[in-house]
């Protein structure tokens, strides 16, 4: 099962269904072929080596890091995942009527708490249901699977531990599905990244598939600003656990002390835009690549933006990857909102070339 990802032949695929059969929880890793070690090296060297300097938010999630994000969603000042997790208490049922007994694949599964809602009113239907959460943290997948696995008799777990990227040919193999995005997770993404990984999801599901896409709204900048810079500190402590995690991983010695966590509201782009910052003159070693940078006092290094969506305007973005709009489900403020898309029938890509 190792060599899951590194062919697409059928009778690999076979088994992959195969493993959505029965009970209990397994990891199956997509990682393999790539060193992570060597590429969290290479992409620390390329963001570094940008101008201005910016990393990839998807290496924060070590096992401290998903540990340390669980911590910021039990926050006071971060209203999201409290504000989904109650939006979907509220309308699982409903989804579930909608979607029927669809497979649930889960991209950026975390610790799959608000899941739990979806599995219930799926168990309240069905006898038997599978549930593929995909995940780059291998621990976070583990842990969750299992205690998915041991509190729900009736649940078949099946883990992936990949980047996004590489979960797109799965997707297809698990048609009727129903695909979960949640916690505004895809506001990692820039606006092009955004519009690829739209095209390949869109490619992957078949006609009539479901995508369950939550977001975070636009909203005064002092809540977002809030949100992202509570009062604790655990926002701060996970922006400096990505370079806390290159000294673990790549000798990096530097003084995590020296680095100050820094989230603006920028209302332009309409995201959140969080940097870290080095108060004293920080030199970066990348043992595996034998390299090293040099940070100066004061620079900001981007290591993660959030974006806010507007409602009307992201539902008609998504028309034109071939998403039409089924449901959507909103806290009373509409502070938060989780759009609910039904794949439709080939759509061709030159229709919308025309269009514009
Ligand atoms: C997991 C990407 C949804 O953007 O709100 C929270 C990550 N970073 N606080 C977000 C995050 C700092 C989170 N997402």
């Amino acid at each position: 099962m190792d060599a899951f990802f590194a062919s697409p032949e059928p009778h690999i695929f076979r088994s992959f269904r195969e493993a959505c059969c029965g009970k209990g929880s397994t990891v199956l890793r997509g990682l393999s072929g790539t060193d992570p070690v060597l590429d969290f090296a290479r992409s620390t060297a390329a963001g570094l080596a940008s101008a201005p300097r910016s990393l990839e938010c998807r290496f924060l999630y070590d096992a401290q890091g998903s540990a340390l994000f669980e911590l910021i969603t039990q926050q006071p000042e971060y209203y999201l995942t409290r504000t989904e997790s109650s939006i979907l208490a509220a309308n699982a049922p409903a989804i579930r009527q909608i979607t029927g007994p669809a497979t649930l694949v889960e991209f950026g599964s975390g610790n799959s708490e608000k899941t739990s809602h979806l599995l219930r009113a799926w168990l309240e239907q069905t006898p038997h249901v599978c549930y593929v959460p995909i995940d780059v943290s291998e621990s976070a997948l583990v842990e969750a699977g299992g205690a998915i696995a041991a509190k729900y008799d009736n649940v078949k777990v099946v883990g992936v531990n990949c980047r996004f990227q590489q979960a797109f040919p799965l997707i297809s193999q698990l048609s009727p599905s129903l695909v979960l995005l949640l916690g505004s997770t895809i506001g990692n993404l820039a606006p092009a990244e955004m519009s690829r990984f739209l095209t390949s999801m869109a490619s992957s599901m078949q006609a009539g598939d479901f995508f369950l896409l939550g977001l975070d709204l636009v909203k005064p900048a002092y809540i977002l600003e809030a949100a992202y810079n509570d009062a604790a500190g655990v926002t701060a402590r996970f922006t400096r656990n990505l370079f806390a995690r290159m000294n673990r991983e790549l000798g990096s010695g530097i003084d995590t002390e020296s680095i100050e966590h820094v989230a603006n509201f920028n209302a332009a782009k309409e995201q959140i835009e969080i940097f870290a910052r080095f108060t004293s003159r920080q030199t970066l070693f990348l043992e595996p690549l034998g390299m090293q940078f040099t940070i100066p006092v004061g620079e900001l290094v981007q290591v993660e933006i959030s974006r806010k969506f507007r409602l009307e305007r992201t539902v008609r973005y998504l028309e034109e990857f071939g998403f039409e709009t089924e449901a959507i489900f909103a806290d009373e403020l509409e502070w938060f909102a989780l759009i609910l898309l039904r794949r439709i029938p080939k759509y061709h890509a030159a229709d919308r070339g025309r269009k514009r």
